[in-house]
């Protein structure tokens, strides 16, 4: 930030149009007063500034207000940010004669940059312009203060003070968002916006179209920020949709804190508090710098780093910095450049005697999130990569792993992250650029020093956060913890006391382990999952907020329910009501022992395989955005009492925005139930949950795994693969020799072949050929026909080729 630069004297003696201002500092600027030069109108409480100002020595002129008493030019309004005024002139703000207010240039009287065009039916003489406490300026009647024609709050630039309203009138159909500025020396829109839809879900976008940040309001706080629920000893929050107007806005309680919300030319939003020497940031959306989408441009790898604002971009093996004038000033949107062209011309034929293009490894990557394609027919890496280079010069790199194998990317590669992941891509260069011999060996372009990176990143993100004062009070001392509509936030020391110090343990996860508990004064059990080292680990956190994100605000039936959380410090609890009979494995395999609970009868299991259709319908159709479960398997199924299923673990839930098909999502589901298009990294479709479905039908009717862990000393006979097995038999009629033997033959034949003619139509290959849950709900209740389903193709292959147990164990 540069200080502000104030005009030169004599351009001030230009000025002779109007009347300049008093001399004294005043908020209001009458009709037939000037505002011009280094004047400025300060709001009554001397907060707030209004005037011209430049952000560098010699640039261009932008009229705006600034928090007049923090001594670092910071705009939090801008009149002209796409209009800026050449440093040649001497422009004006005046009151015009239809009583609107407009910035004019003093040489020529007549040429308006900027103007407030209302159609206010007020004359001149009675309007005025006047700096509020609050930062807003508005134009108004002279005579009566609450007759507003215009207010800078209904148009806010990148940054939202308290009081501005994000989001829709929907009368007159204003909509307030913030827009990021193009870079640190350009107040231009940039890419990035902050909306509030219609639908009252908050969304940030890059370029208008790509959402990579969505949260819906949970009376009191947005779901994807649950510290949010503490509550702030700064402010309050208000969240209001109703027929007039769907908006979020947040007021101070003592009017001297400096504190502003604002779109950081890096794609987040960031709330910072003034602290009298320095801004600093008390909470960042998204949470990881990587996540705001293409923020370093094309061919460029993003890794989180430990500064507030920036990540850190790094360009590909064989790129440059496109520009690195705009680089300097934190515009990464170019991204970088190839420095060698490929070895083809623009017809797409190879060039003469140049030699062929090469690729480079890159591990450890999040894979990019635009332009792929898949390649079903290539069955090996040097298939893949013999169709990159025979298909024309755009294919810039490919990927080869999982069950559906190659993919080609297109065009310009965006997104790639250094996330520790086990994504790997290989990059498309020019011969010539992997001449030098080191190029030839696997770099670690991303790997073991980008993951410690990104921990200190959280540690260092969540420590902030913790002295911050904004987001992260205590909660409040009530004696549960306050309870906002239907979830709760609980003290750990309550949670300790439920639990009796976490002694009983229901089981263990990925990320933390389960223990029973009660509260007290109340009768029914509690879960209480404790995300170990939350901020220690990346994916720990990301699943508390995905979890809290997702349950925390809908119910259904056969979804468990989320009672509370607590987020106090560095601890994550989530607590869910008990679920008596466990998970849904338990009853149906036998572990190390050999030995399960006894036997699920056969109305019990159709009863689950219901209820669990039911319980994904909801979520993929029935609640406000569209949520993917993304990780359906026996183990994430609990039984209540009445052996009625209900979905649990929500840790790599996505959302899917009402308008958009698509998901982007790095994160993976479990081994045995991932659809095809899931692992090769596409964007995925609430029909990898339909894929994952199908997985579990086939072994709720079966009693036996859809695959053999090697490790098992239980393991079944290991020559046919479940899944085809079932659907051979299947479409040879013999449905009864799938049945788990333990039923002795007691259930209902017609029911069976239909749960596994709706397992065998979910595991198809292609996303289309699968149903919806809405329709396999149909399905099982027996109100439409199941047609007879092909056989999968994808896992036939596997199957016949008899590699099925390494590959899945490989993965
Ligand atoms: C005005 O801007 C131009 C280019 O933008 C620059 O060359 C010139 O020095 C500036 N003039 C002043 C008085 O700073
Ligand atoms: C304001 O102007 C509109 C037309 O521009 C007119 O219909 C309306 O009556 C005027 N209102 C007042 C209060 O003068
Ligand atoms: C505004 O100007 C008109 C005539 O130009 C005059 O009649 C009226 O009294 C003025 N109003 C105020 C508030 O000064
Ligand atoms: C002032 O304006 C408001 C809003 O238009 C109106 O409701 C109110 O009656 C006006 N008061 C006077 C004294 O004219
Ligand atoms: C943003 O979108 C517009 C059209 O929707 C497109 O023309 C433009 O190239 C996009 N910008 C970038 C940087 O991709
Ligand atoms: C929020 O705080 C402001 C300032 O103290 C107060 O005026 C307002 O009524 C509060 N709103 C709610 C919903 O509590
Ligand atoms: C270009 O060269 C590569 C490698 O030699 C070859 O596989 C590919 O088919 C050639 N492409 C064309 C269009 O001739
Ligand atoms: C893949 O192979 C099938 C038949 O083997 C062929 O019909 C199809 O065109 C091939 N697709 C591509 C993209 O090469
Ligand atoms: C290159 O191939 C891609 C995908 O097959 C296609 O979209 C693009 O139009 C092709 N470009 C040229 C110049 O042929």
């Amino acid at each position: 930030m540069h200080r502000l630069r104030h005009f030169a004297l004599h351009v001030l003696l230009l000025v002779i149009a109007h009347a300049p201002l008093p001399s004294a500092a005043v908020d209001t600027l009458r009709p037939g007063q000037a505002l011009a030069g280094w004047k400025k109108l300060v709001s009554a409480n001397g907060k707030f500034a209004l005037g011209f100002f430049q952000l560098q020595p010699g640039s261009s002129y932008y009229l705006g207000i600034w928090f007049d008493e923090v001594p670092v030019l910071t705009p939090v309004w801008t009149a002209n940010r796409d209009n800026p005024v050449s440093n040649s002139t001497s422009p004006e703000l005046t009151i015009s004669g239809d009583g609107n207010m407009a910035v004019v240039l003093a040489e020529s009287g007549t040429t308006t940059v900027w103007s407030t065009s209302t159609e206010a039916n007020a004359t001149s003489n009675d309007t005025v312009a006047v700096l509020l406490d609050s930062g807003n300026l508005v134009l108004r009647s002279s005579s009566n203060s609450s007759l507003v024609f215009w207010e800078s709050f209904d148009y806010p630039t990148d940054t939202q003070l308290p009081g501005v309203k994000i989001g829709w009138d929907k009368v007159t159909g204003l909509d307030r968002r913030l827009v990021s500025r193009k870079n640190s020396v350009d107040l231009s829109s940039g890419l990035y916006s902050s909306t509030m839809g219609h639908d009252g879900v908050a969304r940030m976008l890059w370029n208008s179209s790509a959402v990579y940040w969505s949260s819906t309001w949970t009376g009191g706080f947005f779901s994807a920020i649950p510290e949010m629920s503490a509550g702030s000893p700064l402010a309050n929050f208000t969240f209001v949709d109703n027929a007039r107007e769907v908006y979020f806005t947040y007021n101070i309680f003592d009017e001297s804190t400096v504190i502003r919300t604002t779109l950081h030319v890096s794609g987040r939003n960031q709330v910072r508090v003034w602290t009298g020497q320095d801004w600093m940031t008390v909470n960042n959306q998204p949470a990881h710098q990587c996540d705001a989408y293409a923020v370093c441009g094309p061919f460029t790898v993003c890794t989180d780093s430990a500064s507030d604002a920036d990540p850190s971009c790094d360009c590909m093996r064989g790129f440059s910095v496109r520009s690195p004038a705009e680089w300097a000033v934190k515009d990464r949107t170019g991204g970088c450049v190839r420095n060698t062209p490929l070895n083809c011309a623009a017809d797409g034929r190879n060039r003469t005697g140049v030699p062929a293009d090469k690729f480079y490894s890159m591990p450890g990557v999040r894979l990019p999130q635009n332009g792929r394609q898949s390649m079903p027919n290539a069955s090996s890496a040097i298939e893949c990569a013999q169709a990159c280079l025979s298909s024309n010069c755009s294919c810039t790199a490919y990927s080869y792993g999982g069950e559906d194998g190659c993919s080609l990317w297109h065009g310009e590669l965006v997104n790639v992250a250094a996330d520790g992941n086990e994504g790997m891509i290989y990059l498309r260069l020019a011969a010539k650029e992997l001449e030098s011999g080191k190029g030839n060996r696997i770099a670690m372009v991303a790997g073991v020093a980008a993951l410690v990176l990104v921990l200190v990143v959280v540690v260092v993100i969540c420590s902030r956060r913790n002295n911050g004062k904004w987001w992260s009070r205590p909660i409040a001392d009530s004696d549960k913890g306050g309870s906002v509509v239907g979830i709760a936030t609980f003290k750990y020391a309550d949670l300790q006391d439920a639990t009796k110090k976490f002694s009983e343990k229901l089981g263990a996860g990925g990320f933390g382990c389960v223990f029973k508990g009660r509260l007290a004064g109340d009768s029914t059990d509690i879960a209480v999952k404790r995300l170990d080292g939350a901020l220690g680990n990346v994916q720990g956190e990301k699943q508390f907020r995905a979890e809290v994100n997702s349950v925390g605000f809908i119910q259904h039936i056969n979804l468990v329910k989320l009672i509370g959380f607590c987020c106090e410090g560095d601890r994550r609890l989530l607590v869910y009501e008990h679920m008596p009979n466990g998970s849904l494995d338990s009853h149906l395999f036998q572990f190390q022992s050999c030995r399960r609970r006894a036997p699920l009868d056969w109305s019990t299991r159709y009863q689950i395989a219901v209820g669990v259709a039911r319980g994904l319908g909801y979520l993929h159709h029935g609640c406000r955005d569209c949520i993917i479960h993304c990780d359906i398997k026996p183990q994430n199924i609990l039984l209540d009492a009445s052996f009625a299923p209900k979905i649990a673990d929500f840790g790599m839930a996505k959302f899917l925005g009402r308008e958009f098909s698509r998901v982007v999502t790095t994160m993976r589901g479990t081994v045995g139930y991932l659809a095809p298009e899931w692992i090769s990294g596409t964007p995925v479709t609430p029909k990898v949950d339909v894929y994952s479905y199908g997985m579990v039908l086939l072994e709720l009717v079966s009693g036996k795994r859809n695959y053999v862990e090697h490790s098992s000393s239980c393991a079944e006979g290991q020559g046919d693969y479940l899944p085809v097995q079932a659907a051979h038999k299947l479409l040879h009629g013999d449905v009864l020799s799938v049945v788990d033997a333990d039923l002795h033959g007691e259930l209902n034949v017609e029911e069976a072949e239909r749960v596994c003619r709706v397992a065998c139509w979910c595991i198809q290959d292609l996303e289309s050929d699968r149903p919806t849950m809405i329709e396999v709900v149909q399905f099982l209740e027996g109100i439409c026909q199941v047609e007879i389903p092909p056989m999968p193709r994808l896992l036939t292959a596997i199957a016949g080729s008899g590699s099925h147990q390494t590959r899945v164990s490989s993965l």
